[in-house]
């Protein structure tokens, strides 16, 4: 119970961080922790290692609740070898997911640790091979959640970044494949542990961690509402609350749009109207802006938010915001989470630095990511739905159940003035005033495909709504299509284009 020792838990203390047993007992709802594996040691006999021995052995593994739901947990104890990973270690990782994994209901790491355990050589190496192996097999079948809570270097970094969710704890976490001393061996690079790998860091630039958590309360209570969300595996339903239907009208979205179709405005306005009071949790909150993603609730049910943000470079796609989207939508479509999705994009992003970086492929896994799900989908048009960008925004055409668009939807090739430029060259070049006959040529465009009625004409948008009757339309689509069952066809995986 005791860890390393008084001296060492009081170091870990003073270094603001809670011990392994400490932060189980905030996950877990009080009294339901089960331990397994409490009296493991490890059976290194190495550079003196069989005098010291702590019983656990540097993590601390089972079962218990949050809010009444079953999950396994391990929690590693940095008072012990630094929670460095040894072979027993391991073993005792491995057991609790495969439990997890047979019995269908997820699971959480709580990551404290100085890497593979440096006595004891390559079976701490397999050690890691065998967590990496199972949570690749668990992948999609049960919801893995990976909070990093001290260092998390080298290898270690491959179990968290397999799983679902990663949490950072600011100031005191970090990821990295080789430390800075190696970054400055190897490319003369001076860096901080913290500029390198910290949680702003993989916040914001990298993308890596999907939460930046104050402290570690913070962390822990984003983990209890993240699995709120969550079913607990692949064959179980998305969880609703309870909910009383009353007044679902929301007159504010009426006039929420600014008057000029290239004012920007923000998304997440329109969902806080559109989705139940405060129930929103962003996911990579603070990585490519330009597309918002989270989870929800709408009359109780679970859902997943994917939005274009038009208060971020106009809500263009990138790859950024694609690989974003593309992990977020398979995570839904993994655990039976409906998808929302709330369009105004002009396109995808132009030049060389996205295209020398594979925009292409980038763009192809949110593509493929919408082709493939088959939760109930639905898509509600707010402004631009330009090029290909229309398509890959949960069109119906790849599988969308249901499409509504407000009135101010603009569903085009592209914007009125680029098309008039293109398509009215000729004419354009000819006029006396060509300043005068472009605007003309922009109008006569703008009157003919800026709007939602010919995309309705052709039924690929089912309804124009007004934007007041948002929640009404979408409470009663996703509860129409509550039973929905597709099955692609059979095969062993498809190859997204990675
Ligand atoms: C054994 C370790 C250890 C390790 C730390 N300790 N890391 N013991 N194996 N990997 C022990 C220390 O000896 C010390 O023991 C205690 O843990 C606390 O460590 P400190 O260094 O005093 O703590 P701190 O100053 O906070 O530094 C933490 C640290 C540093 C940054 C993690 O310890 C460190 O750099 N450790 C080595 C990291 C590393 O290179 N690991 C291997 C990565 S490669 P006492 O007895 O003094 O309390 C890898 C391969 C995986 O993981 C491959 C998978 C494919």
């Amino acid at each position: 119970m005791q860890g390393g020792g008084a001296h060492r838990i009081e170091s870990q203390h003073k270094k603001g961080k809670l011990t392994a047993r400490e932060r189980l007992h905030f996950l877990l709802d009080e009294g339901s922790f089960q331990e397994i594996g409490m009296l493991v040691t490890h059976r290194s006999v190495d550079f003196g290692m069989e005098k010291e021995k702590y019983p656990g052995d540097g993590v601390v593994t089972g079962y218990g609740t949050v809010n009444g739901r079953l999950v396994y947990v391990f929690s590693q104890d940095f008072t012990v070898f630094g929670g460095s990973l040894s072979e027993t270690h391991a073993e005792k990782i491995c057991k609790v997911m495969d439990l997890a994994l047979k019995n269908g209901a997820p699971f959480v790491g709580l990551n404290d640790s100085g890497g593979a355990r440096i006595q004891e050589g390559v079976v701490s190496l397999g050690g890691y091979a065998d967590i990496f192996y199972r949570n690749t097999m668990a992948s999609g079948v049960i919801p893995q959640i990976s909070a990093i809570m001290g260092p998390c270097a080298g290898g270690a970094v491959y179990s968290p970044a397999i799983t679902d969710f990663i949490l950072m704890v600011e100031h005191t976490s970090y990821m990295f494949v080789t430390g800075p001393n190696v970054v400055k061996t190897v490319t003369h690079e001076e860096v901080t542990s913290e500029e390198l790998g910290g949680a702003h860091t993989h916040a914001t630039k990298s993308g890596v961690t999907h939460f930046a958590c104050a402290n570690e309360i913070a962390a822990i209570q984003h983990i209890k509402q993240l699995l709120s969300y969550m079913p607990q595996n692949c064959e179980d339903k998305a969880p609703s609350l309870h909910y009383e239907t009353g007044n679902e009208t929301r007159p504010e979205l009426n006039s929420l749009l600014p008057p000029a179709p290239s004012t920007p405005y923000d998304i997440r306005e329109v969902i806080d109207h559109v989705i139940d009071k405060d129930s929103f949790l962003e996911v990579h909150k603070d990585f490519a802006e330009n597309l918002v993603v989270g989870f929800a609730r709408l009359a109780g049910r679970s859902i997943g938010i994917v939005a274009n943000q038009p208060a971020f470079l106009a809500g263009v796609l990138d790859i950024h915001s694609s690989t974003k989207g593309a992990r977020f939508v398979r995570f839904c479509d993994c655990f039976n989470i409906p998808l929302l999705v709330f369009e105004d994009v002009p396109g995808f992003l132009p030049g060389t630095d996205q295209e020398w970086n594979a925009i292409i492929t980038n763009g192809a896994k949110l593509l493929y990511a919408f082709c493939e799900a088959t939760v109930p989908r639905v898509t509600v048009i707010t402004r631009k739905a330009y090029g290909g960008a229309y398509d890959v925004m949960n069109s119906k055409h790849i599988g969308a159940d249901m499409n509504f668009a407000w009135p101010s939807a603009e569903i085009a090739v592209m914007g009125a003035k680029g098309a008039a430029e293109i398509i009215f060259k000729r004419e354009i070049g000819k006029a006396d005033n060509h300043e005068a006959k472009w605007l003309e040529m922009e109008q006569l465009y703008s009157d003919t495909f800026a709007n939602p009625y010919r995309a309705a004409e052709r039924g690929f948008i089912d309804e124009v709504i007004e934007p007041a009757e948002t929640r009404v339309k979408l409470i009663q689509a996703f509860k129409m299509l509550e039973n929905k069952v597709v099955n692609n066809p059979r095969k062993k995986h498809g190859n997204i284009p990675l």
